[in-house]
């Protein structure tokens, strides 16, 4: 992709793409950084990633090689996920002796306190821990909360019944943003300056109207309780048959909420059997989903593609998602992503 237009010039906003430190060299590493301006580790952040089987907080060698990576290429860094269901170890949520932790006031207790010496633990570690926080630091956002909107209609507030629900209720969100802003702030405002680290809530299929009804609702009634939250992130896990007005519906839905938004894990399956056909139909979905993005780059923290290649996307198995395939080459995606030909 030698003579492609950089996708990051073809925009107005930062586009970032998830991996891990397999991207961070050779010949990944090179397209990486002709096309994106922004890394995501895609696994690496996340809570059970901190932790060594003692419990004992110890950065990943992924985390830390990412940070450095995005420090000596100048790419920017969107921290995932300080607080989820997923990829958390089960200990967070039992006592000691394994039972479970319950709604009671001490066991609450006992998970918020959890909560903010993790999110303590991790704003101190990328913010002087790796490196000083200045102007190498590479960390711009992190999301705080991911994936804590329940995808049924049943529940009068939305919210998925999760460990940290069941424990805390809705308040472990409130916990979760006041946390993450009084650590960066606690950490890096030693100048009296204010975080420079934009605090987001995260979800998937805030396309569809339900989803997104829930999602709005519980920004509102966050934003409504002085919740620091800056940010609304879309994740657009989607596929050739969802309408591209359906993300840009998302996208004009929290437009007047007053946060800023971020397009988190960009994907668009072809189903399979993947055919040149359907490829090319894709370069077509890339070209207007990205289109309509930028349409709104006033509106957007950054874009972001989750994954670089093909074969390393977690949604090979629906057919070819990505702007890349496994060879590095641009396929009829990236064209379209970048405003480039395609075929007719
Ligand atoms: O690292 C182990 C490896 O040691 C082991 O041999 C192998 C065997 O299965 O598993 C490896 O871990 C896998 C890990 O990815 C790293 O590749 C896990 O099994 C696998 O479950 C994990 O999947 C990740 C998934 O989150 C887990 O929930 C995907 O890579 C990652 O793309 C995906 O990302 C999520 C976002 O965080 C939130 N939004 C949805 C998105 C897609 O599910």
């Amino acid at each position: 992709v030698e003579d492609a237009v950089p996708l990051k010039d073809t925009v107005d906003f930062p586009v970032g793409v998830a991996i891990d430190s397999r991207e961070t060299t050779g010949a990944a590493a090179e397209l990486l950084t002709r096309h994106f301006d922004q890394i995501t580790p895609e696994n690496h952040m996340k809570p059970e990633a901190w932790y060594d089987a003692d419990r004992v907080f110890t950065p990943h060698p992924e985390a830390i090689a990412l940070m450095d990576f995005a420090r000596d290429e100048g790419l920017r860094l969107y921290g995932h996920v300080l607080v989820w269901h997923g990829q958390t170890p089960a200990w967070f949520f039992e006592h000691d002796d394994g039972t479970p932790l319950t709604n009671s006031e001490a066991d609450q207790a006992i998970l918020a306190e959890r909560m903010r010496t993790h999110i303590f633990a991790v704003a101190e570690y990328l913010s002087s821990g790796w490196g000083a926080f200045g102007a190498e630091n590479p960390l711009v956002a992190l999301d705080v909360v991911n994936e804590v909107i329940d995808d049924g209609a049943q529940y009068a507030d939305g919210m998925r019944r999760s460990r940290w629900y069941d424990v805390l209720g809705e308040e472990f969100v409130d916990l979760a943003f006041q946390y993450a802003d009084e650590a960066f702030n606690h950490v890096y405002a030693a100048d009296g300056a204010d975080r420079p680290v934009t605090l987001f809530i995260n979800d998937y299929n805030t396309e569809q109207a339900g989803k997104q009804d829930r999602y709005a609702a519980l920004v509102d009634r966050l934003l409504a309780r002085g919740v620091p939250v800056d940010g609304v992130g879309h994740q657009f896990h989607v596929s050739l048959s969802t309408p591209v007005s359906a993300l840009a519906g998302a996208l004009d839905r929290f437009a007047d909420v007053g946060v800023t938004q971020a397009v988190t894990e960009l994907d668009v399956t072809t189903g399979t059997p993947v055919t040149d056909a359907l490829l090319v139909d894709q370069g077509y979905y890339y070209r207007a989903v990205f289109d309509a993005f930028r349409e709104r780059a006033g509106e957007l923290f950054s874009v972001s593609v989750w994954g670089l290649t093909d074969g390393r996307s977690w949604r090979v198995d629906s057919g070819a998602p990505l702007l890349f395939d496994d060879a590095l080459q641009a396929k009829p995606a990236f064209h379209g992503a970048a405003g480039g030909e395609l075929p007719p």
